[in-house]
Parts: C-alpha cells; structure tokens; sequence
C-alpha cells in the first residue's frame, strides 16, 4: 500500500502560506488537505472556494477538500471550479449520500465520505464501491490539535475489512491527532493517507516531519 502524507493548511501560517505550501512540497508531501468549516456542522469557521483557488495557485499537487459543513451539495460545483480534486462531505448532514457521491463523481473530482467518532462504520456499507475514498476521524471535528481518539484504530480496522468484503478501491484517510506516536498504529490497522495539521506545522523541522511520518509506516511495512 502507498502511504500519502496530507498536511493540513489549518495549522498554516495564512500570512505565509506560500511559503508553508512550498514547504509542503519540498517536503515531499503527498497531497494538500483543506479544512473547509460552517460554524453550523461543527463550532469553527474556516475558509471556501477563495483559498481553495489560492491553493490551486501555489502547487500542483491534489487538493483534498475536507468539508465540514451542512448541505455540501451547496459548494461542491464551486470548489472544484476552485481546483479542488477530492471532495469528501460527512455522512452526519448527507442524507442522501448515494447521490451526493455520484455528484461529486459527475462534477470530475473523486468522492470521499467522513465519519465522526460516533458514526457507524457500517453506514457506508452500500455506497463503499462507488467511494474513491473513506475519511476516519480520530478527533471531533472542528479544531487542529486535538488529542487522537484510541479507539480510531478499530474503527479503520472495520473500514478496511468492509472495503475489502465490498470490493471498494476507496483509499482509506484517518484526520486528527497524527503524530509520530500515533501514525504506526493507524497504517498496521490499515489506513494509507495520513492528514497532519499540528504535527508538521508545530515541528521545528516541518519538512523532515513529513518524512518522518512517512518513515513510521515504512519501518512496519
Ligand atoms: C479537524 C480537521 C483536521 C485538522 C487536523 O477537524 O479536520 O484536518 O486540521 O489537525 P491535527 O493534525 O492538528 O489534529
Ligand atoms: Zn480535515
């Protein structure tokens, strides 16, 4: 399995994302996460399609949109007219998540469904073959920074076992307190894409932390 490592630009310095986004690159990250939050879904504000074009501007590497908001059918159009290349909306405020994927599919970006830390991994059952992607939370959404819910490891270890028992392709991302210490144990229960906000931003050296986190997989590959 490929590992990708995903910084999150919620933990960026806006007043240099230029520079945060370069290093990203030069650190060989794997993709770009973009925390995108309503206030209403969950209580933090965030950013839209503007800095999502601005992102787009900065790299070429694939924009992982990660929107915490209600109604994402609302912004799907625009965000990928932005650049977007992943859109993953929750399952909480998706009622009618079938269709909100094959959506997104049309629209020409690869479609991702999140789940909460309460959110039954067996909700994604009958739409796990047409997901490009599966997002697990370690953490309530909402914030950077947050401690990493244990029990996030069973709940990927579901995920890949339904993937599997469903024939889905889906790359399977764990979101919220990745850190050195907590990255092994979600790549051995089965995750492949690692979104880390905190842990690269926070680093004396962000651009050997990604590498680092990488290398925390490989070494039990
Ligand atoms: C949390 C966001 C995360 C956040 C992760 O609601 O979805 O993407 O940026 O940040 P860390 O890695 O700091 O927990
Ligand atoms: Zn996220």
């Amino acid at each position: 399995m490929t590992v990708r490592i995903a910084p999150s630009i919620l933990s960026a310095d806006f007043a240099k994302l230029g520079d945060d986004i370069a290093m990203c690159v030069e650190g060989g990250a794997d993709w770009i996460h973009v925390d995108v939050m309503d206030g209403c879904f969950v209580p933090n504000l965030t950013f839209g399609a503007k800095v999502i074009e601005t992102v787009r501007r900065l790299t070429t590497l694939p924009i992982d949109v990660h929107l915490m908001v209600v109604e994402p059918e609302k912004y799907l159009e625009g965000f990928v007219a932005a650049g977007a290349n992943v859109l993953t909306i929750h399952q909480e405020v998706s009622p009618h998540l079938h269709r909100q994927v094959q959506l997104i599919k049309k629209l020409g970006a690869k479609a991702g469904v999140a789940v909460n830390p309460a959110t039954p991994i067996a909700s994604l059952r009958d739409v796990a073959r047409d997901l490009d992607l599966v997002l697990v939370m370690s953490v309530n959404p909402g914030f950077g920074g947050q401690r990493f819910i244990p029990r996030a490891l069973d709940r990927i270890r579901e995920t890949r076992d339904l993937l599997r028992v469903e024939g889905s392709q889906a790359v399977l991302e764990v979101d919220g307190g990745v850190t050195r210490d907590t990255i092994t144990g979600c790549w051995r229960a089965g995750a492949d894409t690692f979104v880390a906000g905190n842990a690269i931003f926070a680093a004396k050296d962000p651009r050997g932390e990604i590498n680092a986190l990488r290398q925390r997989c490989s070494e039990v590959a």
